[in-house]
């Protein structure tokens, strides 16, 4: 979800090859109908010109605080920024930040903000494991500024590794969380391992048809975008999804059918501190899997026998009671549910959440177009306390926040 109000984001640009793809960061906030300052370091104009910021944002662009000094631009910029984002952050200009230098219109804007500050690094990946560069990071996480984790990929030679700008559609999701609420990003997951189910499964009737649903995958994306940004170590095992996103710093597994699913997730939940059941998983799967295409035939269609899929969150509670997963480990659920003659949305999710047993369930209200597929969602949150949250609409990575806010204390940090 975009903020309605008009907003001054002021986007910094280092140094580096991936200054490029400022632009399209550049434009998420512009069209947004945001009033977007650029601000280039000397170095950053080798690689795009001042011409192309300055038509992307319709404003002037300046790497010095000598020019327009009438206007003070160097105090003006940052003081009146509702947002900084600085993309691509370089190792040398997250150590010029770091050490609070105010050698170029970029870092002295950077010292007089007093908004939100999101850093993007990109860089090769020997900087960034540097541990001037760690140490450096550190220092601007303590102090409140959000450095995302790096992407990892292709690099600009033939070398690849963790280092790659992150998606700059990611950038401008987590700043626009920022812009809805400046405390979304507490640095406050480091070293919390956390694995998270996504999307939809498919379940095979033979080689080109499948059982599915209309998961996008989109909040349990939402959970990891979020979760990495404030420093856990994020699985993603993802079934089908649809514009989830891409977010930095995260292991990716792709699964299909549910019982591949259930495989990677009872493996993974051995060495995970959270687990995270977002994905729509489907509860019943064709009992036989035709070697070659099911042909139509002349007799009409033929009936398909189904059989039921394990319950993989239940398993995993019934799996943490028996000793065979760390009973530190915290386990969340999702209900996806509608009103009935039997009750409301919420009615139901009670039901479910004393069925499953899990540590927090966040019940969603779907159907008539709600929750799946969109940007926003809404529901309650359940905690095993016994307190029920209400969760009132909002974009999917602040709701995502709003659910770690209530993960973190449970986790166990002796
Ligand atoms: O029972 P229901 O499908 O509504 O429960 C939803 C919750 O259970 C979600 O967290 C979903 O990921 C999980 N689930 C599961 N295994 C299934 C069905 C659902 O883990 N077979």
């Amino acid at each position: 979800m975009t903020t309605p109000v008009r907003k001054r984001i002021l986007v910094g640009v280092g140094g580096g090859i991936a200054a490029y793809k400022a632009c399209s960061v550049i434009r998420h906030y512009t069209e947004a109908g945001h009033d977007v300052r650029v601000i280039p370091t000397a170095a950053a104009l080798e690689f795009v010109g001042a011409a192309t910021f300055e038509a992307l944002s319709g404003h002037p662009v300046s790497t010095t605080v000598f020019d327009n000094v009438d206007e003070v631009a160097h105090v003006r910029l940052g003081q009146e920024a509702d947002l900084v984002v600085v993309a691509p952050a370089t190792a040398d200009l997250l150590a010029r930040a770091a050490s609070g230098r105010a050698d170029d219109l970029l870092t002295a804007s950077l010292l007089t903000a007093r908004c939100p500050v999101l850093f993007a690094p990109a860089m090769h990946t020997e900087m960034w494991e540097h541990p001037a560069t760690r140490d450096n990071v550190a220092t601007l996480r303590r102090r409140g500024v959000v450095v995302m984790p790096p992407d990892s990929g292709r690099l600009t030679g033939r070398d690849s590794g963790a280092g790659r700008l992150p998606d700059p559609t990611e950038i401008g999701l987590l700043g626009d969380l920022l812009l809805d609420d400046p405390e979304a990003l507490p640095f406050d997951l480091s070293g919390a391992r956390i694995v998270i189910s996504a999307g939809g499964t498919r379940e095979p009737l033979d080689p080109v048809r499948y059982l599915g649903n209309h998961s996008s995958g989109k909040q349990g994306f939402a959970l990891a975008r979020v979760a990495a940004a404030r420093g856990a170590d994020v699985t993603v095992v993802a079934g089908s999804t649809s514009g989830a996103g891409n977010p930095a710093g995260i292991e990716l597994v792709s699964i299909a059918s549910a019982t591949e699913l259930s495989d990677e997730m009872n493996k993974r939940a051995l060495e995970a501190d959270v687990i995270i059941m977002a994905a729509a998983v489907a509860d019943f799967r064709p009992v036989v899997v035709a070697d070659a295409k099911i042909k139509k035939g002349t007799a009409g269609p033929a009936p398909i026998e189904l059989e039921t899929n394990p319950d993989i969150l239940a398993g995993l509670v019934a799996a943490r009671g028996r000793g065979e997963i760390p009973a530190s480990t915290v386990i969340v659920g999702f209900a996806a549910e509608t009103g009935d003659d039997n009750g409301g949305v919420l009615d139901h999710g009670r039901a479910k959440f004393s069925r499953k047993g899990c540590d927090l369930l966040v019940v969603n209200p779907v159907g008539s177009g709600k929750a799946f597929g969109t940007e926003d969602n809404t529901g309650w949150l359940l905690s095993s306390a016994g307190t029920e949250t209400a969760l009132p609409l909002t974009s999917k990575t602040l709701l995502a926040s709003r659910i770690l806010d209530a993960l973190a204390p449970l986790l166990d940090r002796s």
